[in-house]
């Protein structure tokens, strides 16, 4: 009966939860901010502003990460997935890049722009990069990665191989 009377509770108070998580349409700007806001793929804004914008909330401005929240240290390592299978499409794909906000010309400046000797990839890209360009994003962004620990750990694997130490904060 305890336990009846608690789901009830609980199934009362859903729609409740679930209707302040949804944004009201009717809210008002707050004042001052009253002019339309501009979508970040028109703002023209430089690759840093856009990593700050969708990136570093989850792996910080440097690209430490979070391993407690499962997102790898970029810092100083993410240039290795260059020198794998799949990796140079893989750094395209991942949900927080082909999902982001940004258009295809933006999400290859900002890849070009962390993978800069000094960048978030902080030297590890191979010597012979080759910037990505806004047709190469184009043409690869729209592939979903279907199994991606898996895939993961298949790059992973390929960097062992080759001697590369998996100094990426989440990979025992
Ligand atoms: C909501 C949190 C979140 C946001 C925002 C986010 N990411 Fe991620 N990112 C992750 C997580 C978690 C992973 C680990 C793989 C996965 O589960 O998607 C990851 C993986 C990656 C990887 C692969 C690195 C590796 O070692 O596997 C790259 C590259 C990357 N993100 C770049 C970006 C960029 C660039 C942006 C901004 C355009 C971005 N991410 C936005 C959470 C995020």
């Amino acid at each position: 009966m305890r336990y009846l009377a608690l789901g009830l509770v609980f199934i009362m108070a859903a729609p409740l939860a679930l209707a302040r998580a949804i944004p009201d349409p009717a809210q008002k700007p707050a004042p001052g901010n009253e002019a339309p806001q501009t979508p970040i793929a028109v703002a023209g804004y430089s690759s840093a502003v856009n990593y700050q914008l969708q990136c570093e909330g989850c792996h910080l401005g440097d690209g430490t990460g979070s391993a407690a929240n499962d997102t790898p240290k970029m810092k100083g390592f993410v240039g290795n997935f260059l020198k794998v299978d799949g990796g140079r499409e893989f750094l395209v794909r991942v949900p927080g890049v082909s999902q982001s906000a940004l258009n295809n010309a933006q999400v290859a400046d900002l890849l070009n722009w962390m993978m800069r000797a000094d960048g978030i990839a902080g030297g590890s890209a191979p010597q012979d990069y080759r910037p990505y360009s806004e047709a190469e994003v184009a043409e690869i962004r729209g592939k979903p990665i279907l199994d991606l620990p898996q895939a993961r750990a298949g790059m992973i694997e390929q960097m062992r191989v080759q001697g590369i130490a998996i100094d990426d904060g989440v990979t025992n």
